[in-house]
């Protein structure tokens, strides 16, 4: 099997499971489309008319709060079965959204240069070259459009364990550029699942190369002092698990992104 059949596989049961990343979203969070997806003011005022690509965003949350601020909407996924809590989400809040099962490395079915904004929750580590996923964003972003994505920090994915003393222990060479093995510690990781640990300088670095400027990089805490060993928030507190990444599409030449901004005399 495949690591995209796996994957697939993986994501329909965790769909079928009612997985915490099926949540589809409340009236509730309807009701604030916009502060719902993004609390930091990353995104503009309003996305009334702007095309919005939700790419590995199927569960009915995203693309949901996206079409109901207003924005023409594409969500894309690879797995069936969270793309069917979108489509039952539109349908009884009688919105249209395009609906499309793909891989975030081959977006061959969307044109290039039409969308504004790209939103991307935490998916990268189902691919193996995060470059080719850039890439493909980078294509079909207009230019100076918004790609906002979280994604798993490299170090959390490391953790193999948590030993005897309840501290976490880092099992896996930060080099690893398999998929990674299996582990005691799955607190943020997903059963079934063929994942790949992405380094700094593929996570940011790459994008940058593909043509994006950074304007913001946060990491969502999920840590809280009062948990318990075993929690994930526990957890949370030793090792930052995910990393949020504001970029800007700008056409910005390669020769001028080598070149130094200062030439001493
Ligand atoms: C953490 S969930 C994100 C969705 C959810 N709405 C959320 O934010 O909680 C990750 C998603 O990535 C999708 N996925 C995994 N591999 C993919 C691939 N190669 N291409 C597109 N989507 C993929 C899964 O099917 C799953 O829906």
């Amino acid at each position: 099997m495949s690591y995209q059949e796996a994957n697939q596989k993986a994501w329909d049961q965790l769909a079928l499971a009612n997985s915490q990343f099926a949540a589809v979203a409340t009236d509730a969070e309807c009701a604030q489309p916009l502060l719902t997806l993004d609390k930091r003011g990353w995104l503009p005022g309003s996305v009334k008319g702007l095309d919005v690509l939700c790419l590995a965003a199927g569960g009915g949350w995203q693309s949901i709060l996206y079409a109901v601020a207003g924005a023409r909407v594409t969500v894309v996924d690879l797995s069936e079965e969270m793309l069917n809590r979108d489509r039952e989400q539109a349908r009884l809040r009688n919105l249209d959204i395009r609906i499309l099962q793909a891989s975030m490395n081959d977006l061959s079915q969307l044109e290039a240069a039409s969308f504004d904004i790209v939103h991307q929750p935490v998916s990268t580590c189902y691919v193996p070259k995060i470059r080719e996923v850039y890439a493909q964003i980078a294509r079909v972003l207009r230019q100076r459009g918004i790609y906002i994505s979280q994604h798993k920090q490299p170090t959390s994915l490391q953790v193999v364990e948590r030993d005897t003393r309840n501290r976490y222990v880092i099992g896996v060479p930060y080099y690893h550029g398999d998929p990674l093995p299996a582990v005691r510690d799955t607190a943020y990781r997903e059963p079934g699942a063929v994942e790949y640990l992405h380094r700094w300088e593929e996570l940011v670095g790459e994008l940058c190369r593909a043509g994006f400027v950074i304007e913001d990089l946060v990491e969502p805490r999920r840590g809280d002092p009062k948990a318990k060993p075993g929690n994930f928030k526990h957890r949370g507190m030793f090792v930052a698990p995910y990393v949020r990444i504001k970029a800007r599409r700008l056409n910005v030449r390669e020769e001028e992104t080598r070149s130094p901004i200062w030439v001493p005399e």
